[in-house]
């Protein structure tokens, strides 16, 4: 049996508890894995903090080289990559790969920012008293990155924290989701292998209270970038003091089918979008509103795609959806099924779990307060209601605690513009779903979804101090 042990100052480090980790899907032993207590998180801190002036000092074309070298290594072993994300997060594994190779580009993306580090020079002579005055601003690694991720892309968005830091110059303590640790510890392995030094990046599994508590409130910590739900966002906030946060946090996305859409082009689009990694996804496709006129034949071409996905087993390469992270989730969305149920939604498909698999559940005609439109889902359940204009289906998106991305399929220019303005939200995908999303493109939300945004160059931004330099020539 692999036992994981922590990843601390370059090295495994062995922990006094360890905690089983079991397939989401089989229930079957995957690894034990190690569960960092108060000694292990200063270690990993300690180490960090101390390998934060090696990374300052180290030039930008050798943090390029690390993350380059990493992005091959990653890219040599994507299968491999793959099956231990299946094992651990029960994503099928045609969803693991894509995510395996997401996270090459996210490297890579990583590696080219390094190289584009500036600050700029600022004209002081613009006010009065600012002449005779040279400025420039320079750009500094913020010191140590307290880096809380979740299970559900347990490559990629490790790589959307770990990547960034890393090319800004910084130092790592990460605090991987306790369902899918193990992810992690393979990248800190490819990462040494690259030659990062030894605390550069440093990985300890354990839980929120013993783990993140600690990275939160540790001053030696400089920065925390968190993804999750907004429960806990709002504690790390309140905890953080003056600490920088960035938080990506979830939401309940939606899109607008306008009239003159050509549903056959894009139902199979939403079925991916409403049902990818069994609808774990922030943007995953939760809400669909279609004009009036088109509702049936939209539906039913819906259904119709929605009918072919395969489930069961992460491991076949037939399967589109498996099992959700736990027993507990399952048990949720059956209840909230349920709930849109007795408020009046009509049942078109799925709303049945067999084992930790949720079958693929299509809910018409829901009230708005139901769960299953107002909350974050995350699973493979998707709602779609008739609208009667684009205004009503736009005054539906925004009601909503969320904000962080939604999508218009239309044809007409003026409606298109008039909700990329409207939409409360923090991308506005016009002709696609809400779920797109690559690598380098600004990512984060309004409202209940986050502050602050990710997509490597302005995660970036956010991980660097920025300074001003003065030079007075007026006393020569
Ligand atoms: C997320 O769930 O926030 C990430 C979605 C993605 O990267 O595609």
């Amino acid at each position: 049996m692999n036992k994981q042990h922590l990843w601390i100052g370059g090295q495994e480090h062995e922990a006094a508890a360890y905690t089983e980790l079991r397939s989401p899907y089989s229930g079957e032993l995957v690894a034990e894995v190690a569960e960092a207590g108060a000694a292990e998180v200063d270690a990993a801190i300690t180490a960090a903090a101390r390998a934060a002036g090696k990374m300052r000092a180290m030039p930008a074309h050798q943090r390029a080289d690390i993350l380059e070298q990493l992005a091959a290594k990653l890219h040599a072993r994507r299968e491999e990559a793959a099956r231990l994300i299946a094992a651990e997060a029960a994503k099928p594994v045609k969803t693991a790969l894509a995510e395996v190779d997401r996270t090459v580009q996210t490297y890579k993306f990583a590696a080219e920012e390094a190289k584009r580090i500036h600050g700029e020079t600022v004209p002081l002579d613009a006010a009065p008293g600012g002449e005779g005055r040279l400025a420039y601003t320079v750009k500094y690694p913020v010191g140590v990155v307290g880096a809380i991720t979740p299970f559900n892309f347990p490559m990629n968005l490790v790589a959307h924290k770990v990547g960034p830091a890393l090319a800004a110059g910084n130092t790592v303590v990460l605090k991987p989701a306790e369902q899918t640790p193990l992810s992690s510890y393979f990248i800190a392995g490819l990462l040494h292998e690259a030659g990062l030094p030894a605390g550069a990046l440093n990985v300890i599994s354990g839980d929120g209270k013993t783990v993140g508590d600690r990275l939160v409130t540790d001053p030696r910590v400089n920065y925390i970038t968190f993804t999750g739900s907004p429960r806990v966002g709002t504690e790390i906030r309140s905890k953080a003091g003056l600490k920088k946060v960035m938080l990506e946090l979830g939401s309940n996305s939606a899109v607008i089918i306008d009239r003159d859409t050509e549903i056959d082009k894009i139902a199979a689009r939403c079925v991916s979008g409403a049902f990818g990694y069994q609808g774990q996804v922030c943007i995953s496709l939760q809400r669909i509103y279609v004009l009036q006129e088109r509702y049936d034949e939209f539906v039913t071409k819906f259904v119709e795609a929605a009918k072919t996905l395969k489930t069961g087993d992460p491991f076949s390469e037939e399967t589109d959806v498996s099992a959700l992270i736990s027993a507990k989730d399952v048990q949720r969305t059956l209840d909230w099924i349920r709930e849109a149920r007795e408020g009046g939604a009509e049942l078109m498909l799925g709303g049945q779990a067999e084992g930790q698999v949720l079958q693929p559940t299509v809910l018409l005609n829901v009230n708005p307060e139901a769960k299953v439109s107002s909350h974050e889902v995350f699973a493979p359940i998707v709602m779609i209601n008739p609208v009667h204009s684009l205004e009503e289906a736009i005054e539906h998106v925004n009601h909503s605690d969320y904000g962080l991305q939604a999508g218009i399929f239309t044809q007409d220019l003026r409606a298109a513009l008039d909700a990329s303005e409207r939409l409360h939200v923090g991308g506005v995908m016009i002709n696609d779903i809400p779920t797109f999303r690559v690598d380098h493109m600004p990512y984060g939300g309004v409202k209940q979804s986050g502050v602050g945004r990710e997509g490597v160059k302005y995660a970036m931004e956010e991980m660097l101090e920025m300074k001003l330099v003065v030079f007075n020539r007026t006393l020569e």
